[in-house]
């Protein structure tokens, strides 16, 4: 089964595996380069998100409400959208899973922290495993590198990573090829670079480090479309 992923910007992607929309970490309207994509246009089932900063939450209650999608994160966060008047809510924890549709997604770890923009206690920030048909996702939010992430590449069959590698705030891509390494990722996607001053990045210097360590980087795009 094939199924595409497209770059929203920053650490937004949407998953269509087929039969569901799978929309992670929606940041669009703040990102200052990502002026072209109306909010409006966005069809999501699912929207799964790894924390609460704003830089993954902002258009978060936009999207759901109007798509009356549901919202899979932490119970914090879950318990947050739900004050803010969308009920369509599946909270979970680390280590949990469970099936939506056609898609499982788990819920992983990630070092970072977690609070929403009004202040609110966001819970523990984490990553997520999404399996569909035969394909592995594995989205790591935003992290450092640490050495759980060996637990997911000796356990799971990773085709896809997509890992945060802007620096400062997360991993840089020299950790993030440590980290592919280490969920030993067939695929591997930047994210979280370029948005802000803070997180440019030099993208030949990035994929030359991938490329001599034996792997291929892909800095996407906004809009552009990958497939899996
Ligand atoms: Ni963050
Ligand atoms: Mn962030």
């Amino acid at each position: 089964m094939q199924a595409k992923i497209e770059y929203l910007g920053h650490s937004c992607f949407l998953l269509e595996t087929g039969e569901t929309k799978v929309l992670f970490d929606p940041f669009i309207t703040g990102n200052p380069k990502a002026k072209d994509i109306d909010i409006h246009n966005i069809k999501a089932d699912l929207i799964l998100v790894t924390h609460g900063h704003g830089d993954h939450t902002q258009d978060l209650l936009a999207i759901a409400k109007e798509n009356n999608a549901l919202v899979i994160s932490n119970y914090e966060i879950t318990n947050w959208v739900t004050d803010k008047g969308h009920s369509k809510i599946f909270g979970m924890n680390y280590g949990g899973s469970k099936t939506f549709r056609d898609v499982r997604v788990k819920m992983v770890n990630a070092l970072h922290s977690s609070s929403l923009p009004d202040g609110t206690y966001g819970g523990n920030p984490a990553g997520f495993l999404v399996f569909f048909g035969d394909k592995t996702l594995y989205y790591a939010g935003d992290t450092a590198l640490h050495y759980d992430m060996k637990l997911i590449g000796d356990h799971e069959n990773v085709d896809l990573a997509l890992l945060p590698m802007g620096d400062v705030f997360t991993m840089n891509y020299t950790d993030a090829c440590l980290a592919a390494d280490f969920v030993k990722a067939k695929s591997i996607v930047g994210m979280h670079f370029d948005t802000f001053p803070p997180i440019e990045i030099d993208h030949d210097a990035a994929k030359s480090h991938f490329q001599s360590n034996g792997k291929s980087l892909i800095l996407p795009k906004r809009r552009e479309i990958i497939t899996i």
